[in-house]
């Protein structure tokens, strides 16, 4: 890090001034105010606005699908991710940053219990901007930007941008992970559609995707009726004792932190997300629900580790 006074900068070289004129972008340098007010320069490689500390990713995620991506976004608009399980693990959840982006997958057609929770209690008293990423398996939209909208409408605030995107399908109680083939097309595809959302939410677009091609009220009483079961659902899990390790990762992988080892094996208490996550992660394959997941694909996005999927609390 270079430290330069203001007046070295003017003789220096060209500077572009942001719109709150807390950062400057110089041709080829990231340019702040340092604790002793001197200016410090960091080189960069990338070009365009300075947007570091203006955006916050909060992402909920299973497979990794809504990690990737949120990854993707801060990378390229500037900003960090924050998984919604920590934050929620916290006495208050706060925003720091102007803009707002929220990025999970969509169950039955909604929102997963914990978006909806991190939505309705994330204090949005510094948030001017809201963009959400809805990543799904492959139905016909759903409700959940809507279910979001209301949220942050009886709030005071508003969903000002909101995209679904396709990705591989991870519900692996119900159907078997995509062929790799079939992987590989969705992933391509869903890279280039995150480039457009991050050009809309750098321009600070209003737009929403249209969704919800089943009529609304069927997806309402399909998702209402998941809701209710839903905290019951870990009771469906067992473990095949032939294969566990007691390796704990099953532990820390689960967001609702309901797993727990006993006498070596994982045991489940209520409240499941059903995001899939200890029986997708398990690495020795040993967790399974119903009679069918046995024979079905583990699936993870290839590009998200186990440890980028713990939630407790590191730094990804
Ligand atoms: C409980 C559950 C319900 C799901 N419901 C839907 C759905 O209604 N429509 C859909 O297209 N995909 C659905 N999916 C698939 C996920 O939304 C999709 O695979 C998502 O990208 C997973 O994201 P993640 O890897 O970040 O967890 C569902 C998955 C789960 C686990
Ligand atoms: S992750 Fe799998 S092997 Fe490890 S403790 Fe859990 S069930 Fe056992
Ligand atoms: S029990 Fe499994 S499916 Fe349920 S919330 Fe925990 S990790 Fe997700």
């Amino acid at each position: 890090m270079v430290r330069l006074c203001r007046k070295s900068l003017k003789r220096r070289g060209r500077l572009f001034f942001d719109d709150s004129a807390t950062f400057l972008l110089w041709t080829s340098a990231e340019i702040g105010y340092n604790h002793k007010g001197c200016i410090s320069v960091r080189p960069v490689t990338r070009t365009g606005r300075k947007e570091v500390n203006e955006l916050n990713w909060y992402y909920f995620s299973g497979t990794g699908n809504s990690l990737h991506l949120a990854r993707q976004l801060a990378a390229s608009l500037g900003g960090r991710t924050f998984s919604m399980a920590e934050e929620l693990r916290k006495n208050t959840v706060s925003c720091e940053t102007e803009v707002l982006g929220l990025a999970f997958p969509l169950y039955y057609g909604g929102l997963p219990e914990m978006v909806e929770r991190f939505a309705r209690t994330v204090d949005l008293s510094k948030v001017r901007y809201v963009v959400a990423v809805v990543t799904k398996g492959g139905s016909p939209g759903g409700l959940a930007l809507e279910q979001l909208r209301r949220i942050f409408k009886s709030r005071g605030k508003q969903l000002n941008a909101g995209f679904y995107i396709l990705m591989p399908a991870n519900y692996i109680a119900l159907y078997d992970a995509p062929s790799e083939e079939r992987q590989q097309k969705l992933l391509r595809r869903g890279e280039a559609k995150v480039q457009e959302v991050a050009v809309a939410a750098r321009a600070k677009l209003d737009y929403c995707e249209k969704e919800a091609l089943l009529p609304g009220l069927l997806w309402r009483i399909i998702y209402r009726f998941w809701r209710i079961r839903r905290p019951k659902k870990s009771r469906l899990f067992r473990v095949d004792s032939s294969r566990c390790v007691s390796c704990g990762v099953c532990v820390r992988l689960c967001p609702s932190g309901i797993i727990s080892l006993q006498e070596g094996e994982p045991v489940w208490k209520d409240g499941c997300q059903e995001c899939m996550a200890c029986i997708q992660g398990c690495p020795h394959q040993a967790i399974q629900r119903g009679t069918k997941t046995e024979s079905r694909r583990r699936y993870r996005h290839p590009l998200v580790t186990l440890e980028d999927l713990f939630v407790d609390g590191r730094d990804r």
